[in-house]
Order: C-alpha cells, then sequence, then structure tokens
C-alpha cells in the first residue's frame, strides 16, 4: 500500500507531536461547493451518487483540491445502515431523509436482523476506490451512526424534533430499543471493520442525537452501545492503529464517561471551551472539533480570530484535531472554509514547537 504522504491528523489523534494543528471539517464535501453540486446533478441524486463508485470519489476528493485538508472522509451516508437493513431509504427533496417502513411495531423489530455486509458493497468498493485516488496524499476517515442514533431516524421514519416516537419507546418498552440497539451496534462493528478492511485509517461514529437524552439515558441507550462497537474493532491495520472518534453532539457534559469507553477521540460541538475539556478528559484522548460552523459567516477578521481563540484555549501540544462543531452549513462561502482551514495551518505552528 502506498505511504502517507502527510499523517499529522493521525498523528493528532494519537497524541504525538505535530508541526501543526491538523484539520478537516464535517460534511466538507458537500452542496456549499458548485463543484459538488454539478457532480449530484450528474449523478441523479445524493443515493445514486453514494452508490456511483466514481462519482462517490470525485466528490470526495473535490475539498481537498480547494483546501489544504488534512484528512478526507468517505462520501457515503450514516443511513445506509438502516437502508440495508430492509427499511427503504429515501430522500424527500427538502425535508431530509425518510424511511418507507419506520421500525415502531414489535413484530417488526422482533425480525430486525444484522444485514448481509453484502449489500454495503458500494460503501468499500468507494473505500477503495478513494484510498487509490488520494495516492497517500492524507488519510481517509471512514465513519457510521451511532446505534441510538440510527435508532432515532429508524423509529421516527425520518428527522425529528421532539423524538417523541423513539423515547416513549425508552420509557415505555425498554426492550424494544434495547433490541434495536444491540442489533445496529453489531451492525455497526461489522460495517465499521469492513471499511477499515478496504482501507480507512481512522473511523468516526456520529452520534448526533444522543444529546437530546438524560444524564442516564444517555449512559444506558447511547454510550454502552458505542462501547460495544469500540470493543469489536480491529484497532490496526496495515502496520497502524486506526484511531477511533466518537462525536456526541451536545455530549459536553459526559465527556469524561465517553473517554472511558476506550476511543482514541471525542469530537466536540461548540458549546464547551475545548481547555477545559482537554483538563477534564486528561492524557486519555485526543479531542477534535470546537468551531461553530456558523462562525463562518462571519467575517474574514472574526473567522481567523475565533480559529485563534480555539488554538489558544486548546494551548500548547498534540492532541487536537481542528474542525467544526457539526456540519458545514450549505449557504457557506467556500472562500470564508479556505480562510479557516489555512489560518488554523498558520496560527497553530507556535502551539507545536518541536524541541
Ligand atoms: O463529511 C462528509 O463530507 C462526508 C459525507 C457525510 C454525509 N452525511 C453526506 C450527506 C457524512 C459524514 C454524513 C453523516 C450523516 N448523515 C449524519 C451525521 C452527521 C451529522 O450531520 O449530524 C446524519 C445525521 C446524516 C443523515 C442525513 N443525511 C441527513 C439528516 C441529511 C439531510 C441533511 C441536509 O443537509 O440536507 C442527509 C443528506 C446528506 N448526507 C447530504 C450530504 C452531502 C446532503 C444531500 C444532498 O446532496 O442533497
Amino acid at each position: 500500500m502506498n505511504s502517507l504522504q502527510n499523517d499529522t491528523f493521525l498523528r493528532a489523534l494519537l497524541k504525538q507531536p505535530v508541526e501543526y494543528t491538523p484539520i478537516w471539517m464535517m460534511r466538507q464535501a458537500g452542496r456549499y461547493l458548485p463543484e459538488y453540486k454539478a457532480t449530484r446533478a450528474q449523478a441523479g441524486s445524493f443515493l445514486e451518487l453514494c452508490k456511483n463508485t466514481d462519482l462517490a470519489t470525485e466528490v470526495t476528493i473535490q475539498p481537498l483540491d480547494r483546501f489544504d485538508l488534512d484528512a478526507a472522509i468517505l462520501f457515503s451516508d450514516i443511513l445506509t445502515v438502516p437502508d440495508a437493513m430492509g427499511l427503504g431509504l429515501y430522500f424527500s427533496e427538502g425535508e431530509g431523509p425518510k424511511f418507507e417502513r419506520a421500525l415502531q411495531h414489535e413484530a417488526d423489530i422482533a425480525k430486525l436482523t444484522v444485514p448481509d455486509m453484502a449489500k454495503l458493497q458500494y460503501v468499500f468498493d468507494a473505500v477503495s476506490s478513494i484510498r487509490r485516488a488520494l495516492n497517500g496524499r492524507v488519510p481517509l476517515i471512514g465513519f457510521s451512526g451511532s446505534p441510538f442514533t440510527l435508532a432515532c431516524y429508524m423509529v421516527e421514519g425520518g428527522s425529528s424534533k421532539e423524538f417523541r416516537t423513539i423515547k416513549s419507546m425508552m420509557y415505555a418498552r425498554p426492550d424494544l430499543l434495547y433490541k434495536i440497539l444491540d442489533t445496529n451496534a453489531q451492525a455497526v462493528t461489522a460495517y465499521l471493520n469492513a471499511q477499515i478492511e478496504a482501507g480507512a485509517q481512522a473511523v468516526q461514529i456520529f452520534d448526533t442525537w444522543g444529546g437530546v437524552l438524560s444524564d442516564a439515558a444517555f449512559e444506558e441507550f447511547s454510550l454502552r452501545y458505542m462501547k460495544q462497537i469500540t470493543d469489536g474493532l480491529k484497532r490496526e491495520h496495515e502496520g497502524r492503529r486506526v484511531p477511533v472518534i466518537l462525536f456526541t453532539k451536545g455530549g459536553g457534559l459526559w465527556l469524561e464517561k465517553m473517554a472511558q469507553t476506550g476511543a482514541d477521540a471525542l469530537g466536540l460541538d461548540w458549546s464547551c471551551n475545548i481547555g477545559e475539556a482537554r483538563r477534564r478528559v486528561g492524557d486519555k484522548v485526543a479531542l477534535q472539533g470546537n468551531f461553530d460552523p456558523f462562525a463562518l459567516f462571519g467575517t474574514p477578521e472574526s473567522i481567523r480570530n475565533e480559529a485563534a481563540r480555539i488554538l489558544a484555549a486548546f494551548g500548547e501540544g498534540s492532541g487536537h484535531v481542528f474542525n467544526l462543531g457539526h456540519g458545514i452549513n450549505q449557504h457557506t462561502n467556500p472562500e470564508h472554509a479556505k480562510l479557516l482551514v489555512d489560518s488554523v495551518h498558520e496560527l497553530s505552528r507556535q502551539y507545536h514547537s518541536s524541541k
């Protein structure tokens, strides 16, 4: 396999010395880039884009050709797994993801099983193809949704504001939700291990909705199943450690508990101070994120200042991967994204004096 020309991202995740703070942006391939919209139109739809190896490779590389990013992320979606379970994923314009068959009845839940990974072969093919196209330029991140976040979409049948259906199930029939979460955890473990086999050099678990839970429910219904996954993942491949990143949006209160799972790094949204987060987790994990994606709607000067503030709050030494606290918004000016990437590279060098 080709050797990596820039492994700064992987070193930062393992808290090894780096020359500058590496950066990538959640949803870096997406609708804020006109070239993405053009390729998506060529594919016909978002799902067809995910399933077309060449076009999925193309959109993964697009942001790297524009910005000096330190990692690529597989172009796909977290909902490929429930789709492979037979729930019938589709996207209705302007409404986000939907399932034809939401999982709400006991009989359907009893029938839920780990899907045959052959149904997700298009994802593993995309991983291998992207690795070939990257040719060692930067590492490739694989990803999946957390069992709880996947369950939110599976039970609600799409996006939700209140999570009334899944929370009703959680409080009234926890046994049904345990069954879904355990099946999801097994499926995600197999799915991420197959991405690692195909060439993913780090993996991230997106727990986008863990933050809507109470403290006790987060541990019981989200964290526990993310730990089940980290325990089951292949942690070394091609002679290198494959770091695991856990990202719970709104999970700032639970960082100590999350650091106990055996993950290598935790993702932060923008609601906590990264310096305090670092003191709380100590040496256990690296941290990723913290920049409010809407700070990209400020001025060039305010964007630079916000990047400087976060870098200073983290302070000296390795263990920070700069990122947005959530996905980049589709109305973001790409020039502002470029300014952020360049500012982070430039301003972070002072915190990494290679002695
Ligand atoms: O970061 C990247 O560039 C990789 C690609 C990526 C996508 N989805 C592409 C996508 C990743 C990592 C995801 C993860 C994902 N998908 C999450 C977790 C991260 C998060 O944002 O919280 C979630 C919750 C989903 C489910 C999902 N997929 C939603 C809610 C939507 C609609 C939201 C929207 O912005 O319209 C999607 C669609 C989606 N996934 C798009 C992209 C680029 C937009 C689809 C389009 O082109 O129309």
